[in-house]
This record gives C-alpha cells, structure tokens and sequence, in this order.
C-alpha cells in the first residue's frame, strides 16, 4: 500500500507491534511523533468466525480501537478515513445496498465493525468510513490465494454458489483512500459520512472461484482448472453466518467524490500476473 502512495505525501504505516489501535498511549506517541494530517485505518479484529467465541477482542480493536483513534483524530482535528465492511448488513437483500440502508449485522464481527462506524461518528466530526467487500490481493490470506493453493492440490473443488457481493482488490481499496486524501489535501475538505467501494460485477464465491481458475489457467500459474461444483451455504456451515446478499451499491461515492468501482476481473488479472512474477522471481 505504501508503495502506491501519491506523490508529494510522507507517509507513516505501522504494524499491530508498533501501534496498537487499543492503546491510547501508543496512539497519542505516535501522533506526537509524526503530526498526522490525515489518518486511515485499516486495522481490524478480522477473525469472523473465532470472533463468535472471542467477542472482547472483537470489539476491543474494532470498536474500542476505532474509538480511541477517532478521538486523537479529533484533539489535532484531523480526518479519520477507515475501512469498513459489507458485514454490517443482514444479507436478507436483493437490491444493493446504499450506505443509508438499514445495518443489521447477524454475527459478533459484523457487530463489532458497526459499533466501530458508531464511536467514529461520534468521536470525530472529520470521518469517512469506507465500507467494503470480499478483498483479495497478492499480499496476505484470502479468497484468490485459497483457490490457487486448493486448485493446485484437488482435482474437485465445492464452492458456495448462494452468497453474492463484489469481490474488491486491495490495491483498488489503497488507489480509493488515496485519492480521496488527494482530495482533501487538495480542496481542504470532504464529504464526510459512510460510502461504499466494491468491485463490479455482483457474483457469487462460485463465480469468482470459476473466474480465478480460468485465468490461472491461461497466465500458465496453473496447470488445469479443478472441476468445480457448486454448493450451498447450508452445505459448508460455519460459526458464523454469512451474508447471502453483500452487494453493496458505490454510487454514492462516485457522486460526490467521482470515484467509480473497477471491474475485479481485470483487477484479478493484475493480482494474478503480481503472484506470477512472484513465484518466477
Ligand atoms: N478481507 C475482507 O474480505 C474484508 C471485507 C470487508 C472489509 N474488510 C475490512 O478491511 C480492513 C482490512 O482487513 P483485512 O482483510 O486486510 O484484514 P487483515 O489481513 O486481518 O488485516 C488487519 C490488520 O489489522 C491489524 N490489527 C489487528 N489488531 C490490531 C490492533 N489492536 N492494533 C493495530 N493493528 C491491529 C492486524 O495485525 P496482526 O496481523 O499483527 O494482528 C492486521 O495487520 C478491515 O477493516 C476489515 O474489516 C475486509
């Protein structure tokens, strides 16, 4: 993220060793070190299922710790963008949801985010929340490095083809919370409020499974797709549940920011061609 960083910015990114969001004094000493002029959060409890038994974590970082950032943001009057997720819906939908529909989270990290958008609100009058879905990149643990790891090892593979939402790349999260930075140092402010950012089209975790393999398939990073069935979310139980509708609708931010959700099937050409080049380096 750092390296797509826009000119003309020094930018500071520290680790959960160096600044835990839960601590108060950690956050104070580090505002004090590098007079912040805008802070973005991407720090979060994202354990979702162990979140079920570990709800005091949960909201310890994504509640609490947004709250304590939120209020150092404020004392040096400050903006706070931070990430937030599609989780804060019921999934019960069949529109997209607008950043104005009703949130009803149906487990302890949807919860524990919400309650988190709830202290930003109230700490810190220059906060955007940016709520989005279904992340994949070449860095870090998730969806596309599973299939790829699961591809190259099974013949057969079952993925849950009755949940929907917008498979969204990091880097397009990163290029978003820096233009919106651009933005403010340029104009001196922003809209402030909650908006959305996720990948277009909707699908579901089948589709984009069948998505990742294809294209697997034709950069040569792997040797054949494997047959790929689809199943139901009652056919994978777990601890906690799933949205069946995530899609969340980013007019919004277009609108008022002019910046429009990118198509994750060329943004998982990309990521795809970054682990290519990565594994022949
Ligand atoms: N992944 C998704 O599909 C998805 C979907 C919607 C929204 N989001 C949101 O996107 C953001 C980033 O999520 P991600 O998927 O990149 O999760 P991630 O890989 O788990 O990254 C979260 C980061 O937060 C750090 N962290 C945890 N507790 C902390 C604390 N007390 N103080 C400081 N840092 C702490 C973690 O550090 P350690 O590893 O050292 O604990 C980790 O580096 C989160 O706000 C998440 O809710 C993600």
């Amino acid at each position: 993220m750092l390296q797509r960083a826009p000119l003309g910015f020094s930018v500071f990114g520290y680790g959960s060793q160096e600044l835990d969001i839960g601590n108060a004094e950690q956050i104070q000493a580090v505002f004090d070190a590098i007079k912040p002029e805008l802070v973005i959060n991407a720090a979060a409890y994202t354990a979702v299922d162990k979140a079920e038994s570990d709800a005091d974590r949960a909201y310890a970082v994504n509640s609490h710790g947004v709250g304590l950032l939120a209020t150092a943001a404020e004392s040096l009057g400050i903006p706070l963008l931070h990430i937030s997720t599609d989780y804060v819906f019921s999934g019960e939908g069949d529109k997209p949801y607008t950043p104005d529909d009703v949130t009803r989270p149906t487990g302890v990290y949807g919860l524990s985010k919400l309650a988190g958008e709830k202290q930003l609100q109230a700490q810190c009058s220059r906060h955007l929340v940016l709520r989005t879905s279904w992340v994949f990149g070449a860095h870090g643990n998730n969806f596309v490095k599973t299939m790829l790891r699961l591809g190259s090892d099974r013949d057969t593979l079952s993925v849950v083809a009755d949940q929907h939402g917008g498979p969204t790349s990091a880097g397009s999260i990163a290029d978003t919370l820096w233009a919106l930075a651009v933005i403010f140092q340029q104009e001196g402010r922003l809209g402030w409020g909650v908006y959305h950012y996720s990948g277009v089209p909707a699908c579901s975790w089948h589709d984009f499974a069948n998505e990742i393999f294809t294209q697997a398939v034709s950069l040569g990073l792997l040797e054949k797709s494997p047959e790929l069935k689809a199943i139901t979310t009652a056919d994978y139980p777990t601890p906690a549940k799933r949205p069946a509708w995530s899609v969340l609708d980013c007019e919004k931010l277009a609108d008022v920011h002019g910046l429009s959700p990118r198509s994750w099937v060329q943004e998982l050409q990309a990521v795809l061609q970054q682990l290519g080049e990565r594994r022949s380096a």
